[in-house]
């Protein structure tokens, strides 16, 4: 192979030795690349990748002079690289026509092997399960290595458990029959041989080492060394890093008036805040919609009984701690008196330790929490996870395929109807007295209201469609199966209610975990190199892609072959872009072959929390619009605060859900940034606290969250995650920008501000800090960061994770997010697809039907639907919540013509190639919104 690539570089330079020098250096350095081949796997954890190519030839290859000047920096690569950001990174000229060695290509197949290697590490170094099974994982078992073992004893249900019998009880347990059917309201026998994993109460997993977690223990001398006695649970005081490092400024404190805006939701209200230019207020909402599906870690609305101190008590000031005066806490506008419950803790004893090739391992972090929902992505937040959260969700009970959503007289022209209203019989928290009977109804917006209202019509639109395929097809075999009777074909006629009902779950779960994927995700991160990965994640890299696909497939053969990592057989399976995940292995005979655990039983871990802490996202007014009179007109700003719990409800019915979508769609979320939290969440009510101010700082609470369940810091988080670690709160300043641009100054000013939160200290270079990574001289990491011993060192290792990745603006063009956030995506997004079995090799007729599996593949009744224009130049299908919108919400046709991604904003002129310009389209000149920055 090395020696196909050689000859073909050797043309490309003949052909283009004319070109200029900076040409030809670039084409010298992709031959040397060429020659070096691809580089191996890390053996261990201190060699990782870290996001950085190992010479100056592959990065200038990939990325010209701009990529080898970036290598400096602690930022990964790939962003440098041609065509990876926005027009301007695309190569122009005869060079860019040369297909698979044109530097754009170049670039992008750079940056997709950049991806794919921080996966495969990600899978290899990153898996800490909480549950019993870690010390299985490192010393295999019955001449098994641990990262093949497939199933744990841990894994197996209880005998207290119902279907305990069921399944095989005290023998070998395998479910069968009804269990393996469908999705199981808490999330068993998704892997048929492995009934409790994913399931409901089931402990968070960890990311990172369990020795590095909850480091304000200081269980360690490495850890001590890290945080020299400097942190704690209040440590630094969590209200003041929010009045201090969150505060929204405003121009005018009077229009805004702490989120709550002006009377009779006046539109010359305003609440400033930075906004993103490419995502819009539905994303923000989306992303809630989703984590309730996946994770929470209370327990209906709760948490313990037991209160605690949310901080307002010290503040760093000339770096020494000290006590706030009144003057001060008022200054700061935080509250001593706030009060919050404690964090559920499930094992908190001394977790047992084993040795292994002389190293010695806990067997669990010190603490651990329970995931009180089903970690699949199963839509239980909207049809529940015990029997607690089903008994809110409501079936029709004219046809109970479908569920309840009744007419409202408000707006009786509509005929597809809304939730119901909780009911007196109904399980809930008090504070969710009026709003919409759901599984999941913690923290509830009209925006989780108009989430939970459109997935529930597309059930019902689904089963409707599904009784009219009966009607003209009944004798035709529906695809659909019973495990009691394998052989027996079932047509569509004879589809019983309680399995179309569950049919029509399997197909609006696939349908969100499609959206997510290559709908909001290529909106979050909006540039080709994650556009085509996540559409490889999905259906694979096929068609006008091949070239990448055959590029990653190289690299397959390649590690398929290494010696280094014969211990793990599953390579193929982390490289499954060439097929895409989705349907992995449904050809397969077995209907359990296709999911891939990688020796780690699958849930979320605590750190996976802590990077969708994306409180910023949400506004504190919502600007108001109007469908069927001027689109382009805010008509009001809606407080968030007017809109949340029984008032969601309340606006939903009296505004309508096309006037709400069309109202999110148009407006710009939050960045996710330092100085960028809305308002009304440090200020938020909570009567069920019944404490003196009855109110909280969810930003705080943020801090203190991560603080309870023992996150690691941030420094330490990104080197666990294999990022390259910070020497400096400076090292937060875009290194790209001009000396003296005002974006750097302002960076500066946050970071000054960090500084004067987190403080400094003295360094002490005997100090060791870390056992994940080396210098680059393989040298240990000390106290002292590079820096000389004994000078004064930021306080980086004790910034709080949250903070960190705030904090972070260099990033890869059109990121919403930081990239330490996504180096945990990259990660957990991928295996919570190649654990579930519903989304590989039960992807199929005999559990979806032939009528489901169609649907989810083409996004609903009416076939492949292919937008008129290309985007970002590539051919693209409808997007599959454009086409639910359209099914649900038939009203917003007109406006939907001009929408490519649905999280865009709706009137936002696209521009070419991964442009955020905020410009309007043709026709929304008018636009209000398009006045303002
Ligand atoms: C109206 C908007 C919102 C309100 C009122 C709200 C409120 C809250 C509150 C009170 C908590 C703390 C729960 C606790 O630990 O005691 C929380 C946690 C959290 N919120 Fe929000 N939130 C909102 C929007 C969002 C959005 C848009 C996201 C985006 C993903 C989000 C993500 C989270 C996450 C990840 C947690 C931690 C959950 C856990 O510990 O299991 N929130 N939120």
């Amino acid at each position: 192979m090395k020696r196909q690539i050689l000859y073909t570089l050797a043309i490309a330079l003949i052909l283009f030795g004319a070109y200029a020098t900076v040409r030809k250096t670039e084409l010298a350095s992709c031959v040397a690349y060429g020659l070096g081949g691809f580089r191996e796997v890390a053996a261990e954890r201190s060699k990782r990748f870290l996001g950085k190519v190992a010479d100056e030839d592959t990065a200038r290859c990939r990325g010209g002079e701009k990529a080898v000047r970036w290598r400096r920096t602690p930022w990964v690569d790939w962003q440098k690289y041609w065509a990876a950001a926005g027009n301007d990174s695309r190569a122009t000229g005869l060079t860019s026509k040369l297909g698979f060695f044109s530097p754009n290509q170049r670039g992008i197949d750079g940056a997709l092997l950049d991806l794919e290697y921080q996966r495969i590490e990600l899978i290899k170094f990153n898996l800490f399960d909480n549950a019993g099974t870690f010390e299985q994982y490192i010393r295999g078992r019955s001449g098994t290595p641990g990262r093949s073992l497939k199933t744990w004893p841990q894994m197996r249900l209880p005998k207290d458990h119902p279907f305990y019998a069921s399944i095989g009880g005290d023998g070998r347990q395998k479910c069968m029959g009804e269990l393996i059917r469908f999705r199981n309201l808490t999330g068993i026998c998704n892997d048929i041989m492995n009934p409790l994993m994913g399931s409901t109460d089931q402990p968070f997993a960890r990311n990172v080492e369990f020795d590095t977690t909850f480091p304000d223990l200081g269980k360690n001398e490495i850890v001590r060394n890290r945080h020299g006695g400097r942190i704690g649970l209040r440590k630094p005081d969590p209200q003041v890093i929010s009045r201090k490092l969150f505060t929204r400024a405003q121009s005018s404190a009077n229009k805004c008036n702490d989120g709550w805006g002006l009377p009779g939701y006046s539109p010359e209200a305003n609440c400033d805040y930075q906004k993103a230019e490419f995502f819009n207020v539905l994303a923000a909402f989306w992303i809630q919609f989703m984590t309730h599906d996946w994770f929470s870690h209370l327990d209906e609305g709760h948490n313990q009984s037991a209160m605690q101190e949310m901080g307002c008590s010290t503040q760093r000031v000339n770096n020494a701690e000290r006590s706030l005066t009144p003057d001060e806490v008022k200054q700061l506008g935080c509250r001593p008196e706030d009060r919050v419950d404690k964090s559920y803790v499930a094992e908190d004893g001394p977790p047992a330790t084993f040795i292994y090739e002389n190293k010695q391992y806990l067997t669990r972090a010190p603490k651990t929490t329970l995931n009180t929902v089903t970690a699949w992505w199963d839509a239980s937040q909207i049809y529940g996870y015990n029997e607690t959260s089903q008994r809110r969700v409501k079936r029709d009970p004219r046809d109970s395929a479908k569920l309840l959503l009744e007419p409202i007289s408000a707006r009786p022209q509509n005929r597809m109807g809304y939730l119901p209203v909780l009911g007196p019989t109904d399980p809930m928290n008090p504070q969710w007295a009026g709003q919409e009977a759901v599984a999941f109804p913690d923290n509830w917006s009209v925006g989780l209201s108009l989430f939970h209202n459109v997935f529930a019509r597309e059930h019902n639109l689904f089963v409707d469609a599904f009784h009219r395929q009966a009607q003209e097809t009944p004798e035709v075999d529906s695809g659909l199966r019973n495990p009691a009777a394998p052989d027996a074909i079932i047509k569509y006629k004879d589809v019983t209610a309680d399995e179309l009902f569950q049919v029509a779950r399997l197909v609006v779960a696939a349908e969100i975990a499609k959206i997510h994927t290559i709908e909001w995700t290529t909106q979050l991160l909006y540039n080709e190199p994650l556009y085509l990965a996540m559409n490889a994640n999905w259906a694979g890299l096929a068609g006008q892609y091949g070239m990448v696909a055959a590029a990653l497939e190289k690299v397959i053969n390649h590690f398929s072959k290494s010696d280094n990592d014969k211990k793990n057989a599953g390579w193929y399976s982390v490289f499954a872009t060439g097929p895409g995940i989705f349907g992995l292995g449904n050809q397969n005979q077995d209907i359990n072959a296709g999911v891939n655990h990688f020796g780690s039983p699958f849930n979320f871990p605590e750190e996976f929390v802590t990077v969708y802490r994306l409180h910023p996202m949400v506004p504190d007014l919502i600007e108001f619009r109007e469908l069927n009179k001027d689109p382009n007109t805010v008509k009001y700003k809606i407080p968030v605060l007017e809109t949340m719990r029984g008032k969601a409800t309340q606006m939903m019915r009296r505004y309508g859900i096309a006037n709400w979508a069309l109202s999110m769609g148009r407006q710009r979320l939050g960045k996710l940034t330092l100085l960028n939290h809305p308002l009304f969440l440090q200020n938020l009510s909570v009567p069920r606290l019944k404490s003196a101010t009855g109110k909280i700082d969810v930003l705080a609470l943020d801090i203190i969250r991560d603080r309870e369940r023992g996150v690691p810091r941030y420094n330490e988080f990104r080197r666990q995650y294999g990022l390259k670690q910070l020497a400096s709160f400076d090292d937060f300043i875009d290194p790209s920008l001009p000396k003296d641009s005002r974006e750097r100054a302002r960076q500066q000013q946050i970071v000054d501000l960090i500084r004067e939160v987190y403080g400094q200290h003295q360094c002490d270079a005997s100090k060791h800090i870390t056992n994940a990574q080396l210098n680059n001289d393989r040298s240990e990491i000390t106290d002292c960061l590079g820096h000389p011993d004994g000078s004064m060192v930021d306080n980086i290792e004790d910034l709080d994770t949250v903070v960190g990745w705030l904090a972070e603006s260099a990033r890869p063009h059109g990121f919403a997010i930081s990239e330490t956030q996504f180096q945990v995506f990259i990660l957990n997004a991928s295996r919570r697809l190649f654990s579930d079995r519903f989304f590989t090799s039960s992807f199929r007729p005999e559990f979806y039907t032939n009528f489901g599996v169609k649907w989810v593949h083409e996004n609903g009744p009416d076939g492949v639907m292919m937008e008129k224009n290309r985007v970002n130049g590539n051919q693209i299908e409808v997007s599959p919540l454009k086409r639910v919108l359209l099914r649900t919400i038939p009203e917003l046709a007109p406006e939907l013509r001009h929408v490519a991604n649905v999280f865009d904003p709706w009137a936002r002129d696209r521009g070419e190639y991964y442009s955020l310009q905020w410009k309007p389209r043709p026709g929304a000149e008018s636009d209000v919104a398009f006045k303002t920055r």
